[in-house]
């Protein structure tokens, strides 16, 4: 069996491949509650061979939303949808895991397809957007948050554990906190966007402090048992980039010795216009396996690994232990099968259910 659909082991949850779909936001949710869209869009996935399905961005509180689409886990009813959420993940044999999140300075923006862009201030759908320093983070996000009191640090804080109490009990067995891609948390650790005086800013060790408490509280009411994953924003591209990943793996080796089971390498997004060398296949993977290596956590990446020979091979050479693939799951949730059968597996449709299996197991068009 090739490297890619080995079973993957974490605490006590096993994976049955070392596909993941890594939480992709849609945007289309109200009041914060998954709706039909949600349900039927997780289902798919769920069923369709991967062997972890991490729920979209869910904002703790109302104004840690990035758009009023964003589903939302600050509350009881948004608690119950995402359990059928949670349970229809699960039906389809893969794992269910939720990724929490904050907007921070890029909160009350339009969907992607209306604009993506900040609302204007005066639009009756927005709110005001709050952040470590009063610093926009510009482009299409031009407006100026809210410098966030201690007071604010800490009720966010408190929000993250809150959301994870509420995820345990929706269902959902594998946590991930967005410390990632210019949101909150990623503008805490950036010097770019975090210019304050007090112990969350300045140096190194202070800008990562936000990091390093909000995953203590959730790693206080999230089981041992279960895993406790983080996303990180291990660099920006933007000419710093080994002193960044040095920066990483510093973290990286702190957050496991609080309790972290498992990092996701991926990119800051804190700076506009930073040189992402998107035109480099697999161009995340040297980086995971440096943090890897170097801070002893088992590691994910994506950004382009939705080739099935790209992706096997980063297993099969240790440089990942999972493969975060995200779009092509749009274009085929059924990705885990078109790439068992690419790479040439003995029952490419195992691990579909049986309404599929039977008929996938005979059907060679399109090899
Ligand atoms: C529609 C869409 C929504 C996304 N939403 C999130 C999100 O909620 N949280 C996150 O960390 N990344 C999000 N991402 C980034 C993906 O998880 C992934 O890292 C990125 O698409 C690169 O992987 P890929 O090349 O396989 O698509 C999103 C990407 C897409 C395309």
């Amino acid at each position: 069996m090739s490297a890619l659909f080995q079973p993957y082991q974490l605490k006590s949850v096993t994976l049955r491949n070392r596909i993941a779909v890594p939480p992709m936001c849609q945007y289309s949710a109200i009041d914060g509650v998954a709706g039909d869209w949600h349900l039927t869009h997780y289902a798919a996935l769920g069923r369709g061979g991967a062997g972890l399905v991490i729920v979209e961005a869910t904002a703790v509180s109302a104004e840690g939303r990035i758009t009023p689409g964003d589903l939302g886990i600050w509350n009881d009813a948004q608690a119950a949808a995402l359990a059928q959420v949670a349970a229809a993940i699960k039906a389809g044999g893969a794992v269910p895991g939720i990724q929490l999140a904050h907007a921070g300075r890029k909160a009350g923006s339009n969907r992607p397809w209306e604009g993506d862009d900040q609302m204007a201030a005066d639009d009756p759908r927005t709110w005001q957007a709050k952040a470590p320093s009063a610093l926009a983070h510009g482009a299409n996000w031009p407006r100026t948050p809210l410098e966030m009191s201690v007071d604010d640090i800490a009720q966010v804080q408190c929000d993250f554990a809150a959301a994870a109490v509420r995820a345990l009990a929706a269902g959902f067995e594998w946590m991930e906190l967005h410390f990632a891609h210019g949101y909150l948390a990623q503008t805490f650790l950036s010097p770019y966007a975090n210019r304050r005086g007090d112990d969350y800013g300045g140096s190194y060790a202070n800008r990562s402090r936000f990091m390093i408490e909000t995953l203590a509280a959730v790693r206080a009411v999230w089981p041992d048992h279960l895993p406790l994953t983080v996303r990180l924003g291990v660099t920006e591209f933007n000419g710093h980039d080994e002193a960044e990943l040095l920066e990483a793996i510093a973290l990286a080796t702190r957050f496991r010795q609080d309790g972290l089971d498992f990092l996701d390498a991926s990119i800051g997004f804190t700076v506009v216009g930073a040189s992402v060398p998107w035109q480099q296949t697999g161009f995340m993977l040297p980086l995971a396996e440096r943090i890897g290596r170097a801070s002893g956590l088992p590691m994910a990446a994506s950004w382009g690994l939705g080739e099935p020979e790209l992706a096997q091979r980063a297993v099969a050479r240790g440089q990942i232990a999972l493969v975060m693939v995200a779009r092509a799951h749009l274009a085929n949730p059924h990705w885990s099968f078109h790439a068992a059968r690419k790479l040439g597996a003995a029952e490419p449709a195992a691990a579909l259910p049986p309404p599929y299996r039977y008929w996938l197991e005979r059907y060679t068009a399109g090899d």
